[in-house]
């Protein structure tokens, strides 16, 4: 393993890299108390310039778990960037103080100028509306748990496909396993980018278009809602119009597969009533617990310590 291995987009880990985290992922389920000091007198830097609930605070549990400490600093305001100090400089810096940084930047490729600074391993946990790379780890690993496979199944991906970085990357790494179909389902302005739309066409994926959730449910194994990213909009009149287009409920539920799973990557703002909180099929909050589990996995891995 380099030094100071850069993981910006899922596509930076190998299927083979992805199989052993998930692996790994599955070993410290089963066997905790194996992981506990791995990480000890190790430190994890989390700069989170955006705002976050899961990805920073599933990092800090990570490594605690790991027996590892944390430091950091949860928004730009509290952090010298707000008199003006670079990513560069802050990332040179605090690869003396870390052993490995986890980094969330408003700025898409704010993690490839932090990947040319630093001198320790560096996880991109979010840039703007571009990648989020260990999101998709807990993905892959609640879809492997819940369905047993990663390939031949149909996806559908709802809501804000333009801005929503967890579907891009979603869609990076299925499209490495064979036979999985994509059901895309969002309203015009909200359409998954050209540049992702050619990766399916490049890659000979099957998918569709649509803006109807209750055509699309029945055909899917997957259905991975996400929130319109208000953040990410330029006037607020668009959001207001757009923010609703989905909600899921149990009765849209009525004509989808037993086994249907149901994943979004949180927050939820109104897109899952809360009434499908108790089916069976809904995964969000165990997708939370994945996303810890996977982020102790490449911890580990990108240390050297699995
Ligand atoms: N899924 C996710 O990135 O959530 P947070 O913004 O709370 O980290």
């Amino acid at each position: 393993m380099e030094k100071n291995r850069s993981i910006i987009n899922i596509l930076d880990l190998s299927v083979d890299e992805v199989a052993h985290l998930v692996k790994t992922a599955n070993d410290i389920e089963k066997n905790p108390e194996k992981y506990q000091e791995r990480c000890a007198h190790k430190k994890l830097a989390t700069l989170f310039y955006e705002p976050s609930t899961r990805t920073r605070l599933s990092f800090e549990a990570a490594m605690l778990e790991l027996g590892g400490q944390t430091l950091g600093f949860a928004g730009a305001q509290n952090s010298s960037a707000s008199k003006g100090e670079s990513v560069a400089d802050t990332i040179e810096v605090v690869s003396n103080y870390a052993d490995i940084i986890a980094m969330r930047h408003p700025k898409e490729g704010a993690p490839v100028v932090a990947a040319a600074h630093t001198h320790v391993p560096f996880i991109n946990a979010g840039d703007g509306g571009h990648f989020h790379p260990t999101q998709t780890l807990a993905d892959i690993l609640t879809i492997e748990r819940t369905k047993e496979t990663l390939s031949g199944l149909t996806i559908g991906l709802c809501g804000d496909l333009k801005f929503g970085r967890t579907v891009h990357s979603l869609i990076d790494a299925m499209l490495r396993y064979p036979d999985n179909k994509y059901i895309l389902i969002s309203p015009n302005e909200l359409r998954l980018p050209e540049y992702e739309l050619d990766k399916l066409r490049d890659a000979g994926a099957s998918f569709e278009e649509t803006k109807s959730l209750e055509d699309a449910i029945p055909k899917l194994d997957i259905l991975y809602m996400t929130r319109v990213q208000k953040e990410r909009f330029f006037n607020e009149e668009d959001y207001l119009r757009l923010k609703d287009t989905y909600v899921l409920t149990p009765e849209k539920l009525l004509t989808a597969k037993a086994d249907m799973a149901i994943l979004h990557p949180l927050p939820r703002v109104n897109e899952i009533s809360v009434a499908v909180d108790k089916d069976p099929r809904a995964k969000y909050f165990y997708q939370t617990l994945c996303g810890k589990q996977m982020r102790m996995a490449l911890i580990l891995y990108l240390l050297g310590l699995d």
